[in-house]
């Protein structure tokens, strides 16, 4: 199989806790079905990133292995997700001198080369590179410049650059399992691309991808990505405060907090008792009796600094205004009860739980918030937003500017 070549597309979601691998196929009606789904424990991976190259090639192989075999398909080049790379989001404008004739396909080529040079930064790689609006002579809001007269044409784009070592590690692993990576999108975009609504990414929107061992933070406005961050702190933090806070191993932490945790309280919780099997005890000792409002007092600080977090984060990018009063919560972590009550109040917007859309043929299992990533990626490869770094750096020039004309008439 070869994406692209045949339509097929294969999407390889590479989290802390799970790997997930979607083939999928255009369905004829501009949307697309997945024909083959792997899905496999992650090992090897730590907030997002490589620490372990034997164990995340191992769960990768078995992923893209089941996937091909339910597809009955070859798969050879993967879109893959990135998300412990240290992402770092900018907007830049950038000019260049047209001499007062009129703007042509030529200018616009010459104005976004210039992107590659302002997104080089040393030990770092320009992920995405995004046009948002074009400039003439400083006037901004205008669409498709082309036909028009001026001094000086700019273009303000949005760009997303992560730490050189963690992509060469993540590549390295996928290269192991003997596949080539086609595309690489920072999680929380694809999270974006998968779950918002046209009306959502126009008007501005927050999408948080709540990981194991990352939340990601993505924002659109205007239709397109405007800013992103990663914080390395997710649902194994949780599952780990409750381990050490209640004395239980792990894997009873992690079942307590799906089954019973919320990050709100509630009235009855005093009165709620769970029983805690306790670390390394046996017999009749083994299990305490603890009030549920325990379990929920170790949760709620933990999420609620998270989201102080990302609060912090989206002041500190300019874009808080912008990013609007409307916030998707998705990812495996979205699904613990009241993380969205609690996110509406700390962060102060209409909070939805976001799960992968037009997307065909997911299994019950795999319609959930936590495959919005992997659903993500095939929308990426589908909608092919326009982006100057991205799958355009990989073909040739030709290639890349005939599309560009082809994204500005779709998009404007
Ligand atoms: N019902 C639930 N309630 C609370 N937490 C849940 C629930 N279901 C799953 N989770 C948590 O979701 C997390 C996994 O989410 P997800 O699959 O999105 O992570 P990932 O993509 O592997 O990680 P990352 O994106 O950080 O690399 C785990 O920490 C798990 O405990
Ligand atoms: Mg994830």
């Amino acid at each position: 199989m070869s994406v692209g070549r045949n339509s097929l597309v294969a999407a390889l979601d590479i989290g802390t806790t799970k790997v997930c691998c979607f083939v999928a196929k255009p369905d004829g009606q501009g949307g697309s079905r997945v024909v083959g789904i792997g899905h496999q424990v992650s090992r090897g991976i730590k907030a997002g990133a490589v620490v372990d190259f034997d164990l995340a090639e191992s769960a990768v192989r078995n992923a893209v292995e089941a996937a091909e075999r339910m597809a009955e398909e070859r798969v050879e080049q993967v879109i893959v997700n990135v998300t412990g790379a240290q992402a770092q989001a900018q907007t830049v404008g950038v000019e260049v001198a047209i001499a007062g004739h009129q703007i042509g396909d030529a200018d616009l080529q010459r104005v976004l080369d210039q992107t590659q040079a302002h997104g080089a930064q040393p030990e770092r790689r320009l992920l995405h590179a995004v046009p948002t609006d074009f400039t003439i002579d400083g006037n901004r809001g205008i669409r498709d410049p082309r036909g028009m007269f001026g001094a000086n044409l700019g273009v303000m784009l949005n760009l997303v650059s992560v730490a050189d070592g963690p992509l060469r590690n993540l590549e390295l692993v996928v290269q192991r399992c003997h596949l080539e990576v086609a595309d690489r999108v920072l999680s929380a975009y694809a999270s974006g691309l998968a779950t918002l609504v046209e009306d959502e990414t126009d008007l501005g929107v927050t999408v948080l991808d709540m990981g194991g061992g990352t939340t990601g933070l993505s924002v659109f406005y205007g239709g397109s990505l405007v800013f992103a961050d990663v914080i390395p702190v997710g649902g194994q933090h949780v599952t780990n405060d409750i381990a050490r806070g209640l004395a239980t191993p792990v894997a009873q932490a992690e079942r307590l907090k799906t089954l019973y945790g919320s990050a709100i309280p509630s009235p009855s919780d005093e009165r709620e008792m769970l029983a805690v099997p306790q670390i390394g005890e046996q017999g009749a000792d083994a299990v305490q009796q603890v009030p549920r409002s325990m379990l929920v007092g170790i949760i709620q600080p933990r999420i609620e600094e998270t989201y102080e977090m990302v609060r912090e984060r989206l002041e500190a990018s300019g874009h808080a205004r912008i990013a609007g009063r409307r916030l998707v919560l998705t990812g495996g972590a979205s699904q613990l009860t009241g993380a969205r009550e609690l996110a509406a109040r700390v962060l102060d917007k209409q909070a939805r739980t976001g799960r992968p859309l037009r997307l065909q043929g997911l299994a019950e299992a795999t319609q959930g918030p936590a495959f919005a990533t992997a659903a993500g990626l095939v929308a990426y490869s589908l909608a092919r937003p326009f982006d100057v770094v991205g799958r355009t750096q990989a073909r040739a020039a030709s290639g890349r500017f005939g599309r560009f004309g082809r994204w500005l008439k779709e998009n404007f």
